[in-house]
């Protein structure tokens, strides 16, 4: 009985052990430009005005999917839908959020290139990104600072016990 047992189990591991090796080279047998992109290369993008003009079709797909993140949107939050094919239209300048995105892109670069690069002791992978200031949504909240455990508290601004 032990002996069957046995022998089932290193039949079970061989049949995984070979399909596990199948599965493994299904991909490494294919070219390596599908393998990174299914579809082949996408396309270069042609409408640019704040990215850099020279930016390829994959690169900007990365750069897009950070933005949905930093915000927490969708494509569809700066981009307008082709009214007669339904899909998104992404060269269009349609959706007027996208310009706002633009102005976005051309602050924060400023911010970086500009003003952080001026510190003395500026380390390159501190870099303000969208996500700094929208951390996941679309309208980033005013901080407010808790007032308590301040050497000076804003006196003037909150009224006196007494007053209660
Ligand atoms: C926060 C706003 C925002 C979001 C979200 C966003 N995009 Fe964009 N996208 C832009 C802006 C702005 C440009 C133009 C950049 C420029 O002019 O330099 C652009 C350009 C593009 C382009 C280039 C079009 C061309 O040919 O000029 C593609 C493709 C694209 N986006 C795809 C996507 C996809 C796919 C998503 C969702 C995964 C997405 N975008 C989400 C703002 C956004
Ligand atoms: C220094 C802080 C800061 C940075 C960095 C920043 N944003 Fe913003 N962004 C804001 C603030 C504040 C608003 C105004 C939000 C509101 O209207 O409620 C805003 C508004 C926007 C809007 C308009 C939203 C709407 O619906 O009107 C978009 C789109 C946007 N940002 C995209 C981006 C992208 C993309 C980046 C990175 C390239 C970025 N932002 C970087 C602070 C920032």
């Amino acid at each position: 009985m032990n002996r069957f047992r046995r022998c089932c189990l290193v039949v079970v591991c061989l049949g995984s052990l070979s399909t596990f090796g199948l599965t493994q080279n299904a991909p490494a047998a294919a070219p390596p430009s599908q393998a990174a992109t299914p579809h082949g290369p996408r396309a270069n993008p042609t409408n640019i005005k704040a990215l850099p003009k020279d930016i390829t079709g994959d690169e900007i797909h990365d750069v897009m999917h950070k933005y949905e993140a930093d915000l927490g949107v969708e494509c569809e939050y700066c981009h307008a839908r082709n009214p007669e094919t339904k899909r998104n239209d992404f060269p269009s300048d349609a959706n007027p959020v996208k310009d706002k995105a633009r102005l976005m892109i051309k602050m924060t670069d400023e911010i970086n290139a500009r003003y952080l690069a001026q510190l003395p002791d500026h380390k390159a992978d501190q870099t303000v990104t969208c996500a700094t200031c929208h951390r996941g949504t679309a309208h980033p909240e005013a901080f407010v600072p808790k007032p308590s455990g301040h050497d000076h508290p804003p006196a003037a601004a909150t009224p006196p016990q007494s007053a209660h």
